[in-house]
């Protein structure tokens, strides 16, 4: 029989540190009812003690989801430990996440200590834990630069304390897939009572290996996998969910298997993808935009011919059915409330009114609404509270003419407006706009996208504006790029102008 490997999911700890990719609680509920559809074992909801938002979403997101283990970080810190417990205690099944750094340079320079005092509040961290939930995970940080030899002291001992599951993070990402896989195997073999608890990989992509060392760690022995959805974490990022799913499923052979519903991957990347703010990238594995698009004529041809010629996995297998159900003006709000339901993000009441409000608007100016425009909408709607809005935005550009452009903002009820030229439509709008925003701020990013194909298509703006030293990042999507560029600008503001 194949062995199963436990998904646990850090897309909510490990992918919400990234700059940028904060969600708030009604967000993080509905990321995380997403991944209990998609069938993950574990979810990372949190560091309770960081902050009150951190706390409160473990608490919430316990409220919200059934099947999955939530966890909750800690440092070694007892103060930490308690603050997790009183956060997971609506979880049907709760997990604390706790752990210390292994490395020398952990020990030597982050803790100035040495390896028996790491042993020492290691075991004790864990024995603390175990005083409050049965299932605790230790994680030795920079387990991937950490001696092996010492490694397996540390397992042993906090096996012995109670861990039901070790992680041996390279939180660098600078292991090569062999020497990560020989780690794992090492401590299969060398430590005493390895029976009694889980190894977990967490791997880091500094270097573009992350994936490759999960994979070794798991044929090595490890049994759970730590993963983010579209690989988004602390720098380069984490090992990505859907690349395991896949490979998983793609590899019979290896004969391990994860619980994932593999067709809600797509909509689920697509869901975490438009609520942090933070695009795929075309040419990433399983859920880029390109992951099945052939364009090479041989290609075409050899897939036309039979799908398998140049495919591995069936594009609707990971949800991506390009029959999907493309809504229209003419759609009601029953049919976008299904296709919300199919996505993910399921809504009723005032919320389901907004959306559809949106939905109506885009679809005057787009003919054919796809799932990301919805997703978009999602993401947009609730700008209501916000104290800076754009009335009305006029531009006149074009070959031969000095563009010039007219700004309207809403600023908390009242009207303001100013009209400025510069080297581009959006350079015109962004100088009419600091002409009524009178602050000292500059445009540190920019970037725009189309969501899919068509010159009628949705735009996305991403920007990055730095005000008194701290970036401010803003989104929007728009029919019109330098409308949503005008307000991917405001929206950034509206994160440091509060009055
Ligand atoms: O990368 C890492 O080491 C971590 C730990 C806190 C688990 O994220
Ligand atoms: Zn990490």
């Amino acid at each position: 029989m194949a062995d199963k490997i436990y998904m646990f999911d850090t897309t909510l700890r490990d992918g919400e540190q990234v700059p940028g990719c904060q969600l708030n609680t009604v967000e993080k509920i509905q990321v995380a009812k997403a991944l209990e559809s998609l069938g993950v074992d574990v979810i990372e909801a949190g560091f309770p003690v960081s902050s009150p938002g951190d706390f409160k979403s473990v608490v919430e997101i316990s409220k919200a989801v059934t099947w999955p283990t939530i966890c909750a970080l800690t440092r070694a810190v007892e103060k930490d430990i308690q603050v997790a417990a009183e956060a997971l205690k609506y979880a049907k099944h709760g997990r604390i996440h706790t752990g210390i750094g292994t490395s020398d340079y952990h020990i030597k320079h982050k803790f100035n200590s040495n390896q028996e005092d790491i042993l020492e509040r290691a075991i004790a961290c864990v024995k603390y834990a175990k005083k409050y939930v049965e299932d605790v995970e230790f994680y030795a940080e920079d387990a991937g630069r950490t001696d092996n030899v010492y490694l397996a002291r540390v397992v042993e001992a906090v096996i012995k304390a109670g861990a039901t599951v070790v992680n041996i993070p390279d939180t660098t990402g600078y292991c090569l897939p062999d020497v990560y896989g020989a780690k794992i195997k090492y401590l299969m073999e060398n430590v005493k009572g390895i029976e009694k608890a889980i190894l977990s990989t967490h791997c880091h992509n500094d270097l573009g290996m992350a994936t490759a060392n999960t994979m070794a760690g798991l044929i090595n022995g490890a049994r759970q996998c730590e993963v983010t959805i579209n690989g988004i974490g602390e720098r380069a990022g984490n090992t990505s969910l859907e690349e395991i799913a896949m490979i998983l499923k793609c590899h019979k052979d290896l004969n391990l298997v994860s619980n994932i519903n593999t067709q809600f991957i797509t909509p689920t990347s697509r869901m975490v993808s438009s609520l942090m703010n933070m695009p795929v990238q075309p040419n990433k594995a399983v859920v880029g935009r390109n992951a099945f698009a052939h364009s090479s004529g041989i290609h075409q041809d050899g897939v036309l011919k039979n799908r398998e010629s140049y495919e591995i996995m069936d594009p609707k297998e990971v949800g991506l059915d390009e029959n999907a159900i493309i809504l229209t003006a003419r759609s009601g709000r029953a049919a976008l409330k299904h296709r919300l339901q199919v996505l993910g993000v399921p809504m009723d009441g005032d919320r389901l009114q907004e959306v559809y409000e949106e939905f109506l608007k885009l679809a005057d100016r787009k003919k054919d609404i796809n799932d990301e425009d919805i997703l978009l909408l999602v993401g947009q709607a609730g700008t209501e509270g916000k104290r800076i809005k754009l009335e009305h935005l006029q531009v006149v550009s074009g070959k031969g003419v000095k563009p010039v452009a007219s700004v309207c903002l809403d600023i908390a009820g009242e009207k303001f407006e100013a009209s400025a030229s510069g080297n581009g439509p959006v350079d015109a709008a962004i100088k009419a706009l600091k002409q009524i925003i009178k602050r000292e701020m500059t445009l540190q990013e920019f970037l725009i996208q189309a969501i899919t194909k068509g010159s009628d298509d949705t735009g996305k703006v991403h920007m990055q504006v730095e005000y008194e030293g701290v970036i401010y990042y803003g989104f929007s999507g728009n029919t019109d790029i330098i409308t949503a560029s005008v307000e991917a600008y405001i929206d950034a503001i509206n994160k440091f102008v509060k009055n």
